[in-house]
Parts: C-alpha cells; structure tokens; sequence
C-alpha cells in the first residue's frame, strides 16, 4: 500500500518484483489517510510510507505512524529527507518489530554518486532479507565512505542548516508571488500550487533552470538550492508571471 502522490519508485519496483501496488491518495491538505491505511492494512504486506514525503514536503505526525504500525502490517519507512525535517522516526524501532527504517546518503550527505545508504530493522527482519539480498551488494569504497561521512557529519549538519535556511527565504518569497501558491516543506524541495505548470516550467528551462514538472497536475517542485540559485529562481518567477 503506497500512501499517494509520493515516490514514483515505490510503485515501479513492487511492480518489478511481482507486487500490486495499491495506491491510496493523500488527504486533500496532503496529510496522511490514516483511517484509510489502518482499514485497508490487513489486505496488505507492506505499507511504504515516505516521511517527509517526496513530491510534497510534508512530515507526518508520529502519532500517525503509530497507528499504522498498531496494525502490525509490516511498514518501511523511507526516511531519504529527515534530516532536512530535524525528526527521525528511528526511536520506533524500540517498540515496534514491524518497521523497517530506510536510510541513503544520496541527499543531505551530498553522497548520490556513491550509490550508498543502509536499513535499520529488527534483527528478525534483517536475516529474513539478508536470505535475499546479494553477497557483496555494496562495494568497499562505498561502505567506507559511507563509515567516514557519518562518522565526520559536521559537514552534512553545515549543509543541511544552509539548506534550511534557504528553504525558509525561498518558501517566503514564493508566498508573495501572484498565482504561485507553496506547500511548507520539511525537506529540501517546496512542492507550489499554480495554475500555469507547465508555461512556467517551460520559461523556466529556457533560462537554464530545471524543475521538477508532474504531467497533468497543477503543482511544479523545486530544490532549494544555494542562496544566490534561490535569488535566481524568484527574480526568473517574477518575470514569467508579469507575461503569463
Ligand atoms: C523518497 C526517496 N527515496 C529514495 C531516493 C533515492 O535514494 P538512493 O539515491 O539512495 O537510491 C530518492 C531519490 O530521489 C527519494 O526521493
């Protein structure tokens, strides 16, 4: 079960491994169906649930998580974005054996390339998978610059306080353009609302900014990138929307 819009991947992989991916939207305000996932959790094997949530930005509450987790369907909590969010729901794992928490070094350690990132489970959990998993499925340099970089995470703290604080100007400048409508984010992305996506999306790339663009729907999603792209990409909305 695969609380919706979120993560196009969760979908496309269970597909791959012979899976039927139940989709459930999101709540209007894009919180969580609880009621929903916790009514339908008996008719599934795994409910994946990112948090914050990627297209949206949105952290679900613990409270929430909890009562899925009650049901005892077996959930994966994807968790690619906590540290933009400053909460981790890997306190959990104390009290429940039903979790999986999933870990990548590909977003606030900067680390995508290395192709890095780990799980944290029950131990009943991690032999079932390790049955599974490949030998040798991450390479030594990897495994050790994965070692290093949490080791020595000041560096992955600077960047996400930058990160944060560039988030809350982007975020306020967007609310004062007309027609763009943000979406407060807990991660390191604003998701907006409007009503032209794919002209502003179109004028955007001309001027060599590249966003993220969802066919048919009427919201866009931008990174927060470093000050002066942030600067660039409200002086660039501004001038789209005086032509729109
Ligand atoms: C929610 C979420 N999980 C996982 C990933 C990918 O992580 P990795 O680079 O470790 O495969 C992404 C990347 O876009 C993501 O958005």
């Amino acid at each position: 079960m695969i609380p919706s819009p979120t993560f196009s991947l969760y979908s496309t992989i269970s597909k791959v491994y012979s899976g039927v991916p139940l989709l459930v939207s999101l709540n209007k305000d894009f919180s969580l169906p609880v009621e929903k996932i916790v009514s339908e959790a008996k008719n599934s094997k795994i409910v994946m649930i990112c948090n914050p949530n990627n297209p949206t930005g949105v952290l679900y509450p613990e409270d929430e998580i909890k009562a899925i987790l009650d049901t005892g369907v077996l959930v994966v909590l994807d968790e690619a974005y906590s540290e933009f969010s400053g909460h981790s729901n890997l306190n959990l794992l104390n009290h429940y054996d039903n979790l999986i928490v999933m870990k990548t070094l590909s977003k606030a350690f900067g680390l995508a390339g290395f192709r890095t990132g780990y799980c944290v489970a029950s131990e009943t959990l991690i032999n079932s998978m390790s049955k599974v998993i490949l030998p040798y499925n991450l390479n030594l340099i990897s495994m050790k610059i994965m070692e290093l970089a949490i080791e020595n995470n000041n560096f992955m703290k600077d960047s996400v306080n930058k990160i944060k604080e560039n988030r809350k100007y982007l975020y306020g400048a967007m609310q004062q353009l007309n027609g763009i409508d943000p979406l407060a984010s807990s991660a390191n992305f604003i998701l907006f609302e409007t009503e032209n996506p794919k002209k502003i999306y179109e004028s955007l790339l001309k001027k060599g900014i590249l966003i993220r663009y969802f066919e048919g729907k009427n919201y866009l999603r931008t990174t927060v990138g470093t000050y002066e792209e942030c600067v660039r990409l409200i002086d660039a909305l501004k001038e789209i929307i005086n032509v729109c």
